[in-house]
């Protein structure tokens, strides 16, 4: 049969296109990751983190891993969303056991050394690593692409590592609210430039993973979580065309009524606390929903597992939706468990 498109042999893309599947398609955030001894045993050959993700032929090999183990309906490009402060001069590391450490910002002359435009150059990798994807990946599975958004990458910027509520960005912001519009801004336009780079070299869709909007309250939300993640699709699109977005403010469920038009995004992700009823009820059944499975409850495995399944594509039926966790699969989840959901999810 010859292909009236490349998205009719895609699930994710049919999705995409406002189509609902018996069977959902399915990809986990951080599906690429230390659950897979495959991976460890990859990981263990680079120097550090960072040099693993602008190697590309490390890069890709870690993106095709779990789509060969699992046959997962999309891959993720291997990269990390601190490669944007990279890109911009800040220096980044991550120590294993640590997280990521960045020089943090702490005034008007740390954000003046930051470079005025993203580095594209040095993201070179990132875009071969790409090509190198697409020549090997198979025909039915799609390629997403990603950055963080604004608010999530500043929040790292400011306190310089990982914190439980991102109180430094929080203060920094209430602080010097127009050197830190500054900083969203420039973000803004560093991930357009670099989303409209990972487009150009062939990801399909893109992912804006917001991993701390659940902190900040209505007017803070609005100003630095839902309008920077507008302007960037804004943005993308203009250079780009009709690309497909999925942006993911996870902890932002009482703003999600009308994210989507609100965005332009196609495309919400839900995180586990977001209630399935209240979703059905308030966000309009044209928009895509992706996500909502408790990573504790895929390490559990089980009766939790499969009571969690059953929910989500219960009550989920009837609209277009992307099986995915509500949050990042935990490293110490067996590989069982994940054969056991694909299991279930197909099962049909
Ligand atoms: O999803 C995938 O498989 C693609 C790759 C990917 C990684 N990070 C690889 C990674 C993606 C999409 C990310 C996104 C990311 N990175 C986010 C947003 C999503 C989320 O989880 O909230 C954030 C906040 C980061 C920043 C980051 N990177 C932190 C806080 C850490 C340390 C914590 C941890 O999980 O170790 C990382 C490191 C990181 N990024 C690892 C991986 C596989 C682990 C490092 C290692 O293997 O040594």
């Amino acid at each position: 049969m010859v292909l009236a498109n490349a998205s009719a042999g895609k699930k994710l893309l049919r999705v995409l296109s406002g189509e609902t599947e018996t069977i959902p398609p399915i990809w986990l955030m951080r599906q690429a990751g230390r659950y897979l001894p495959e991976y460890r045993e990859l990981r263990a050959k680079a120097a550090s983190f960072l040099d693993f993700c602008y190697t590309p032929a490390m890069a890709a090999e870690a993106t095709l891993q779990p789509i060969r183990r699992f046959g997962f309906d999309a891959a993720i490009l291997f990269s990390d969303i601190l490669v944007v402060p990279d890109a911009f001069g800040q220096k980044v590391s991550f120590e294993t056991g640590h997280g990521p450490r960045l020089e943090p910002i702490k005034d008007a002359d740390d954000f003046g050394r930051l470079r005025e435009e993203i580095d594209l150059g040095h993201l070179a990798p990132v875009f071969e690593t790409i090509g190198r994807v697409k020549a090997s990946l198979p025909a039915e599975t799609a390629l997403i692409g990603f950055c963080g958004a604004p608010w999530t990458v500043a929040s790292y910027m400011i306190a310089g590592h990982g914190t439980p509520d991102q109180a430094p960005a929080r203060v920094f912001a209430y602080r010097y609210p127009d050197l830190f519009q500054a900083l969203i801004d420039r973000l803004v336009a560093g991930s357009i430039d670099y989303l409209t780079e990972q487009v150009k070299a062939g990801v399909e869709v893109v992912q804006i993973f917001d991993s701390w909007a659940g902190v900040l309250p209505t007017a803070e939300f609005d100003r630095w979580c839902r309008a920077p993640i507008r302007a960037i699709i804004a943005g993308l699109r203009a250079r780009c065309g009709d690309v497909k977005v999925i942006a993911f403010p996870r902890g932002g469920a009482t703003h999600l009524a009308d994210f989507a038009a609100e965005t332009g995004a196609d495309v919400v992700g839900l995180d586990s606390a977001a209630d399935l009823d209240w979703v059905c009820r308030t966000i309009k059944p044209t928009v895509i929903l992706q996500g909502n499975l408790d990573p504790l409850a895929l390490l559990a495995g089980g009766e939790a597992l499969g009571k969690g399944i059953a929910r989500i594509t219960g009550t989920l039926k009837n609209r277009p939706y992307i099986f995915n966790l509500g949050h990042g699969i935990l490293p110490e989840t067996p590989i069982g468990h994940v054969e056991a959901l694909l299991a279930q999810l197909r099962e049909r």
